[in-house]
This record gives C-alpha cells, sequence and structure tokens, in this order.
C-alpha cells in the first residue's frame, strides 16, 4: 500500500514568471480543499536547505493572484547542485514531516526535482513556469503569455520612434536558448525579420532581406532578436554589421531585458497557473510522482518528468512561414 500524502510543501526555482503566485495560490487552497497541509518554500531550493519554510494557509495566499514575481521569492541555487545540500534539504522535510514536493519552474528546476527524487524517494510534480516557454510536454509555460504581450506592446512603442525618425531597429528578446518569444512577438508585432536560435536566417539572407523592405517603398524596419540567436556574437555586432552593409539605414538597438519577467500575469496565464496548480495536487493525492502538468489543446495533461527535461519542445514553422508571407 502507498503511503496516503498529508503534508504538500511548494516552492518557485529558476526565473520568475508572471502568474507564479497564481500557481502558489492554487496549490495552497487545493491542499485546503483537501484538507491536508501545506508548506510554503521561500528562495526555492536554497530556502529548503536553510529550513526557510512556512505553514500556509488558504487565506496566506490572498491577493496575490494578480501579482507579477513570486511570493515565495526565488534563487538558482548552487548548493542544491550538490549531494550535501540536498541532504541538508531532504533532512528539514523530514523535520516538517513533508511527503510530497511541488516545483514552479523550469527544466533546470525540474532537474534538481528528479534528481531529488531518485536520491531520497521523494514524490515530485512540476509546474512549468518560465517566459521562455521551452519546455517539452506543454504548449504554454506559465509567464510567457504575459511576456508576449509586455514585449510585444514595448515593441509597439518603438515603432512610433522608427517610424518617425525612418528608423532600423533591431529589437533584443528573451529567451536563452529558445525562440518562442521572439517567434511569436515578431508576427504579432508586425517585425520585419525575426531573428531564433532554432532557425539560421544568415546575415545574407537579413541584408537581402532588408533590401527588399526598402526597395518594396518601407522606410522603417523592426527585427526581433532573440536572446539565442546565433546570428552574431551579440546584438550589437549584429547591428554594427547592418550598418556597415547598408549605411543608408539609422540603426538602432534595443534590449528589452528583464522588463519582459515582471508585471501583472495576463488572464490566461492566472487561469492557467489555477488549473495547473490544482491538478499538480490531485496528482500527488493520488501518489502519483514525477510528473509535470501541462497544458495541450486546451486540456491539462501530464509528462513523465524526465522526458519533459529531455524532451526538445519545437517551434511552429508555420509561423515562420506566416510571418514571411505577411512581410512582403
Ligand atoms: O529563463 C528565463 C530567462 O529570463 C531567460 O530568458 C534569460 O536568459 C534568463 O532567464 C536571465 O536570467 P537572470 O535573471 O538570472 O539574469
Amino acid at each position: 500500500m502507498e503511503k496516503k500524502i498529508k503534508k504538500i510543501a511548494v516552492l518557485t526555482s529558476g526565473g520568475d514568471a508572471p502568474g507564479m503566485n497564481a500557481a502558489i495560490r492554487a496549490v495552497v487552497r487545493t491542499c485546503a480543499f483537501y484538507n491536508i497541509e501545506c508548506y510554503g518554500i521561500y528562495r526555492g531550493y536554497q530556502g529548503l536547505i536553510e529550513n526557510d519554510l512556512k505553514l500556509f494557509t488558504a487565506r496566506s495566499v490572498k491577493n496575490i493572484i494578480q501579482k507579477g514575481g513570486t511570493t515565495l521569492r526565488s534563487a538558482r541555487s548552487e548548493e542544491f547542485r550538490t549531494k550535501e545540500g540536498r541532504q541538508k534539504a531532504f533532512e528539514n522535510l523530514q523535520k516538517h514531516k513533508i511527503d510530497g514536493l511541488i516545483v514552479i519552474g523550469g527544466d533546470g528546476s525540474f532537474t534538481g526535482a528528479s534528481i531529488f527524487n531518485k536520491e531520497f524517494n521523494i514524490p515530485v510534480i512540476g509546474i512549468p513556469g518560465t517566459i521562455d516557454n521551452d519546455i517539452y510536454g506543454t504548449s504554454h509555460a506559465i509567464g510567457y503569455d504575459t511576456a508576449l504581450n509586455t514585449a510585444m506592446e514595448a515593441i509597439d512603442k518603438i515603432r512610433d520612434t522608427a517610424s518617425s525618425h525612418n528608423r532600423l531597429f533591431f529589437v533584443e528578446v528573451m529567451g536563452r536558448d529558445a525562440g518562442f518569444i521572439a517567434l511569436n512577438v515578431g508576427v504579432g508585432a508586425g517585425a520585419e525579420e525575426i531573428l531564433i536560435p532554432e532557425e539560421d536566417l544568415g546575415l545574407d539572407r537579413l541584408l537581402e532581406s532588408l533590401e527588399r523592405s526598402r526597395n518594396s517603398g518601407k522606410t522603417s524596419s523592426i527585427v526581433v532578436v532573440a536572446e539565442g540567436d546565433h546570428s552574431s556574437k551579440n546584438i550589437y555586432e549584429l547591428a554594427d554589421y547592418v550598418k556597415e552593409h547598408m549605411p543608408q539605414y539609422d540603426v538602432r538597438v534595443s534590449v528589452l531585458g528583464h522588463m519582459q519577467r515582471g508585471g501583472a500575469p495576463s488572464c490566461f496565464d492566472r487561469v492557467l497557473a489555477s488549473r495547473l496548480g490544482v491538478k499538480a495536487v490531485e496528482l500527488m493525492l493520488d501518489n502519483q510522482s514525477m510528473l509535470m502538468v501541462g497544458l495541450k489543446d486546451d486540456k491539462v495533461t501530464t509528462t513523465n518528468l524526465e522526458d519533459a527535461i529531455k524532451g526538445k519542445s519545437t517551434i511552429n514553422e508555420e509561423l515562420l512561414r506566416v510571418s514571411d508571407i505577411i512581410t512582403v
């Protein structure tokens, strides 16, 4: 007979993402609904190592659904990468008789959870939260939709200057290894070109495309570049290269940076976080472990955590084609 889960703990780890609070709230409230105890762990795995945790009630998570960031705070813990660190973390779980851990974060956080599970046999469930959306097994990670809208609105503003001054803007959006934000925001904001790590456009084709835009009567242009794009060392070098080959362009660079991680979560992210939070707790109560909850075709689904870590989420090729067509 599997042991019945009586106490769950939840933490947020890695980069914060809008909607993480809504997920924490859903986890805590689902525990309250099923009459089990729920601990909130502060500062991710580092807080667990340092015993920085508190028993939460349904009321502990009031008034946070609309807030960006994570009220549990987050960290990228180096100590948790060590066996000694994980041992301390496990002892703290034991101290509080916690028998299940819900981890809200990205693939790095899930890797930590998976190792922890294998070493100490502690049940773990992952909830995907990262603006990069580079997680296999879900169409959307919490925070991605909000980040898309934040970045798109910023580019709309940049466009005002681009068209007022006949300029070519290179705008860098986040996505350490992935082009999901760049591709979608590029289409949504009407960018002339979109540079992403998944597709190597090449500098020659970029120049040709900009030349074509100019010849077709466009007086200003926006190129959206994913942070992880490999076209050149960085966006400034890329802009310099284009300036050198196309001196007729007045070129500017804008790096959107961490503004994309902040702000109030969109309705989509709040709803997604609520659905995934409820499901995560219910899986745990059903004695499930090593799963990630996610969304597929608007249905809440589960993926083996190892697959979620190892799998590669692929970009939507159709969007690339759409972008090529409508930027004619
Ligand atoms: O993974 C999310 C992300 O925002 C990436 O897009 C970015 O490269 C990275 O985190 C930045 O991390 P930090 O906040 O530690 O600088």
